[in-house]
């Protein structure tokens, strides 16, 4: 079996992958332009990436909003490696580097289609919120680490 690991995405490739992933996964097939999958605050936020062997696939971003409050942004597998457990561990992941960061609680909007996933990892919805790209509808989830 090839070897699974999380990564901080720091070579020019692993970069390049990174955002290709997000774009893939969340703005490609809603018709968005390249560059809609990043925003104005990546250098302050951590990234990290799940490979298995050489394949990348899978991504998520943590941001901190304040000293006790962290957020999860733009999480997500690559369509077919879904459901194998690969965003469970990439979530436990963030989790602990909040943790260890002194974070207590995790924010997050899920995409309805998602919300499951979260309830999962005992993630409890708080409201409904926006509609992304006017069709998606999103929630807003939180946990207390
Ligand atoms: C949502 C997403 C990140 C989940 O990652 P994943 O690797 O497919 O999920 P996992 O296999 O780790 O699932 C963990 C648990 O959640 C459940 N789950 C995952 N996705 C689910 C879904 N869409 N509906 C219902 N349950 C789901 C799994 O069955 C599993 O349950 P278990 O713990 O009882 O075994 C992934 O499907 C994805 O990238 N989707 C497209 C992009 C997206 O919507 N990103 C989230 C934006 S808010």
């Amino acid at each position: 079996m090839e070897k699974i690991e999380i990564i901080t995405p720091l070579s020019k490739l692993e970069i390049k992958k990174y955002y290709q992933i997000r774009f893939e996964e969340l703005r490609k097939a809603w018709k968005q332009p390249y560059g809609s999958e990043r925003d104005s605050i990546e250098d302050k936020c951590v990234h990290r990436m799940i490979k298995i062997g050489d394949n990348y696939i899978g991504v998520s971003r943590l941001q901190y909003n304040t000293k006790s409050q962290a957020q999860i942004r733009y999480m997500a597998i690559k369509k077919k490696y879904q459901m194998k457990g690969f965003g469970k561990i990439l979530i436990m992941d963030m989790e602990s580097i909040a943790k260890e960061n002194g974070i207590s609680e995790i924010i997050l909007q899920s995409r309805e289609s998602a919300v499951q996933f979260y309830l999962n990892l005992n993630y409890k919805i708080i409201d409904k919120t926006h509609l992304l790209f006017d069709e998606i509808q999103h929630f807003l989830m939180r946990k207390y680490l």
